[in-house]
């Protein structure tokens, strides 16, 4: 049995993943109730940032301490990453003592080499390129809230960037089907769109994408690594706010999700984060239950493949 990384949501089956989000909410309930759950006793994931964080580091690393084992907080500032060894030889090195690696980085190449040279199996804790884990907190936000995603319109608005990337996926995995719309020169690679013309279309709007949505989304103007081309993008982005006006046109249960952190006034209304339908506080608190299931998963597959 091969190792098994999460880097893309690809990287599961549907059914997998169904069963890691229903497991995230069988955790969740776990939790809230107090019961003491620590399979991992001993077992330690190496978190590997290059890039800042709250959720994610949070998440990972309060989840491991749940499940009775513990994380090295690990950032290229301090380790000999950031000072040019090769990727591959940290893989080798760090994947021989721990059990599990996340990886926050920048080229989505990154983590693919590390994968590749790592004795562990690998997560993508965000790269340029895709956010996977965000969206296993995603779906269970939709699925606790709402039922199966399966069949209902989901409305990304904003930037073609690493989380739109990852609702497209998600839309193929999940079978939704997703509406994108973004300024012109910020869509999605137009590869990476016809790949996904079953079940993604880009509009000419932010209106044309809120029509009948079941499920607002957005994310930030200016990615990690963008700072620079923040005054650009607020004037390229100005018709793609996503406001009360906009949430009118969805149907009356539409949700609205973001990833974190916002900014208002820029690609949410001041008081978007207070609306009625927004469920943006669930979504970031099962980043830690849903990864929780992750982790589980994949530490329970590669034990049985040494088995
Ligand atoms: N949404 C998310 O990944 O948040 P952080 O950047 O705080 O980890
Ligand atoms: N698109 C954002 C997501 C942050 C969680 C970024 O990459 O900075």
């Amino acid at each position: 049995m091969a190792l098994r990384h999460f880097l893309t949501l690809r990287d599961l089956s549907t059914l997998e993943l169904n069963q890691i989000v229903q497991r995230g909410i069988e955790l969740k309930r776990k939790q809230h109730n107090n019961e003491v759950f620590q399979p991992f006793a001993g077992k330690v994931m190496g978190m590997i940032f290059e890039k800042s964080s709250t959720r994610t580091r949070v998440s990972f690393e309060a989840g491991m301490s749940q499940f009775g084992g513990s994380a090295i907080f690990l950032s290229s500032r301090d380790t000999q990453l950031g000072r040019g060894e090769p990727i591959e030889d940290s893989a080798r090195v760090i994947s021989s003592m721990l059990d599990i690696v996340m990886i926050r980085t920048f080229g989505h190449d990154i983590v693919e080499r590390f994968a590749s040279y790592s004795k562990v199996p690998v997560i993508n804790a965000l790269t340029d390129d895709h956010h996977p884990c965000q969206l296993l907190a995603d779906i269970q936000t939709y699925v606790e809230h709402r039922g199966s995603i399966e069949g209902k319109t989901v409305a990304w608005i904003g930037d073609g960037n690493n989380m739109c990337n990852s609702y497209i996926e998600a839309a193929h995995m999940w079978d939704f089907k997703l509406k994108i719309a973004s300024p012109k020169g910020y869509e999605p690679k137009q590869q990476f769109l016809s790949e996904f013309a079953h079940c993604v279309e880009l509009v000419g709007s932010a209106e044309d994408a809120a029509v009948n949505a079941d499920l607002i989304v957005t994310d930030v103007w200016a990615s990690m690594g963008q700072e620079e081309e923040q005054k650009i993008r607020e004037k390229a982005f100005a018709d793609y706010q996503v406001n009360e006006r906009l949430m009118d046109l969805a149907h009356t249960d539409c949700l609205f999700m973001h990833c974190l952190p916002a900014h208002r006034g820029e690609e949410i209304s001041e008081n978007m984060l207070d609306h009625k339908n927004a469920v943006v506080w669930d979504e970031a608190e099962n980043r830690l239950h849903a990864q929780k299931a992750l982790v589980e998963f994949l530490i329970n597959e590669n034990l049985k493949k040494d088995a």
